[in-house]
């Protein structure tokens, strides 16, 4: 039976070096998800000790650089998407749809796609304050994205809105 493929996002928030592993990847494989992890580049710096374990939790490359045109596509296409912890930084430029680095080529093709998508933020409240993020946010949720507040959210979510498995669109499962 082929597994939904999920794509794990993570950005530079604090902690996420100590939590993604366990509470998040580990979690989520365990569920079910094959897991597409991408992270954003000073995540990849953070979680530098911890990719060994990371890439643990799946049989597909951990990135966090994009390929080259003549390389093929190291991940398939995701049945849904988790974007957790995002940061003020990546969810403004998510709900801008800048894609300037691998982690957000793929979060914002997930949110056009139209497959689930649950986001986690992780903010100071200086950082919530700021005069755009509401509407980064309103953006967000009118598209459909669900929000979740800690690790478990997200495993709720995903519970929620993710795929039915064995069948959907990831094309070496479809019937
Ligand atoms: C120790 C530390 C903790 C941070 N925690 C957060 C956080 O919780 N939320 C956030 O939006 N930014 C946080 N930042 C700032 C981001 O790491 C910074 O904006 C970075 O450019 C985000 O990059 P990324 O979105 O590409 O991962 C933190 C920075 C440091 C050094």
């Amino acid at each position: 039976m082929n597994r939904p493929v999920l794509a794990l996002v993570a950005s530079a928030a604090g902690g996420v070096e100590r939590w993604l592993v366990d509470d998040l990847a580990r979690p989520l494989a365990a569920r079910g998800w094959r897991l597409a992890i991408t992270l954003t580049p000073t995540a990849a710096r953070w979680l530098e000790p911890h990719l060994a374990a990371l890439a643990g939790t799946t049989d597909l490359p951990v990135r966090w650089t994009s390929r080259l045109p003549t390389e093929p596509k190291p991940h398939p296409v995701p049945d849904a998407f988790a974007f957790a912890p995002a940061t003020a930084n990546s969810l403004a430029k998510l709900a801008l749809g800048i894609g300037d680095n691998q982690a957000l080529t793929v979060l914002c093709e997930g949110l056009g796609s139209r497959a689930p998508v649950v986001v986690m933020p992780q903010l100071s409240a200086d950082q919530a304050a700021h005069p755009a993020f509401e509407g980064h946010l309103n953006v967000l949720t009118s598209a459909g994205v669900a929000l979740a507040a800690d690790p478990r959210a997200v495993v709720r979510e995903l519970e929620r809105v993710g795929p039915p498995a064995p069948f959907r669109k990831n094309g070496d499962n479809t019937p």
